[in-house]
């Protein structure tokens, strides 16, 4: 069983021998003649680890917000696993799926930081949200739901659905540019003590149309004094960002693995704290032996055996890179591109360089270009004259935007061409 937290792991594996616990990682780290860590600058050690996917050369990718692409050694072991379900069929789920399974969920929870009594697993961000969201029971008529420009589309839905469902209002906030920490959180604050009806609160931890960082736990705490309860959408932070479950001081908490976590597709996670579990009612297919349990809280039928199995082989590859050391080198990327962009006048970054509010993921906007269609051409510039690829984004009161999100296997390089290609559209569109 996977007793330790990550972080202990973490920490035990950086003081043990490299070579021992960074197989097939060693000759990076003795070609490049350094030591554990590399440097999110480090090219030699992140092309090592580039060599481990199978990326498409028709194009840049820079665009991987959609899902994560799997390692080879994941994708490996995922088409393993697929074949040993499908040859075992019912003889394996009805007898040894069990156990694994439940390693699984153990060292998931113990790398989010908490017990297993606190995660049920889904098949995504979505289907942990939708649970958490429609089975929320503190909602009455007259009580508000908030949400704002840059939450997830469906999960704002969702919040508006639940509102409806029982007579409650939806506030609907923007969040101001530029987002600096304090004007997020001061934009929360005023929004909370202007609508004191409110009970509970969404918050996109990084958000999918800008890539911003919302100061989740600060927040979190301004709502709980207010006693307002916090869901927060972590689809796109785990992996991307080095956190525990509880370090949000949120509620509850819908994640998924197959963005940054590099699992198959149709693996996520629902985090209830323990304490608020009875905040959620159980599932409507929940049998009465699970009202007691956060497995009572989502019910998924028949789910991809072989996904969930391959949630260790993802870890393990995570862990190839270091957790902190992925998420400064997908700062790092980001910074390549976002410096000399923001350099030049006329493109606005949808994300300051304030290290607490980005990651990986940024936008950026041609000042005067806000509508869906100015930036739907933007994109297909980049791609058509440069092979860049990137996705436009909608949502945002301030106006649309285009979106870069470089990847563990993006190299500086790659984030040139992106800077290049941004720099030379900037001059097509706006002269
Ligand atoms: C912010 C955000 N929330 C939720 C989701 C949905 O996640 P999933 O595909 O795991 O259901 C996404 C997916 O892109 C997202 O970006």
């Amino acid at each position: 069983m996977f007793q330790m937290s990550r972080r202990n792991l973490l920490t035990a594996t950086l003081a043990a021998p490299l070579a021992t616990q960074l197989t097939g990682f060693a000759a990076a780290q003795s070609a490049g003649g350094k030591s554990y860590p590399a440097g999110p600058d480090d090219e030699r050690f992140w092309a090592a680890i580039a060599a481990n996917y199978d990326v498409t050369d028709d194009i840049t990718n820079v665009e991987n917000g959609n899902w994560g692409l799997m390692a080879r050694p994941v994708l490996d072991a995922y088409k393993t696993h697929t074949e040993r379900v499908n040859r075992e069929n019912s003889y394996f789920a009805r007898r040894a799926y069990w156990p694994i399974y439940m390693g699984v969920l153990e060292e998931t929870a113990s790398r989010l930081g908490v017990t297993p009594e606190e995660i049920a697993f889904t098949r995504g961000a979505t289907e942990a949200l939708q649970n958490i969201i429609s089975g929320y029971n503190k909602l009455k008529q007259g009580d508000a739901v908030m949400i704002a420009d840059l939450d997830y589309g469906s999960i704002m839905s969702t919040m508006r659905w639940k509102a409806r469902q029982v007579g409650a209002e939806t506030v609907e906030i923007s969040i101001p540019e530029p987002a600096t920490h304090d004007v997020v959180i001061e934009t929360y604050r005023a929004a909370l003590k202007q609508h004191p009806n409110t009970r509970l609160l969404l918050l996109t931890h990084i958000s999918h149309r800008t890539g911003l960082v919302v100061p989740v736990r600060e927040i979190a705490e301004i709502a709980h004094e207010r006693g307002v309860d916090v869901v927060v959408d972590a689809a796109h932070s785990w992996g991307q960002m080095d956190f525990e479950a509880p370090d949000l001081g949120a509620d509850f908490i819908g994640f998924n693995l197959h963005k940054w976590i590099g699992a198959p597709i149709g693996v996520g996670a629902m985090y209830i704290r323990p304490d608020r579990l009875g905040a959620i009612d159980p599932n409507m297919s929940a049998g009465p032996d699970e009202a007691s349990s956060i497995h009572g809280r989502v019910h998924t039928g028949t789910s991809n055996f072989a996904a969930y199995m391959s949630v260790p082989d993802a870890f393990a590859f995570q862990d190839r890179m270091g957790w902190p050391q992925k998420a400064a080198r997908l700062s790092y990327l980001r910074n390549l591109w976002v410096a000399p962009c923001r350099a030049v006048d006329g493109i606005d970054i949808l994300t300051p360089d304030d290290e607490r509010m980005h990651a990986g993921i940024t936008s950026f906007r041609f000042r005067g270009m806000i509508s869906e269609e100015d930036n739907k051409a933007i994109a297909a510039y980049l791609l058509d004259r440069h092979g860049v690829f990137t996705v436009h984004r909608n949502g945002v009161t301030a106006g649309a935007c285009v979106r870069v999100t470089p990847s563990y296997y993006n190299s500086a390089e790659d984030m040139s061409r992106a800077a290049d290609a941004i720099l030379d559209a900037r001059t097509h569109f706006l002269g």
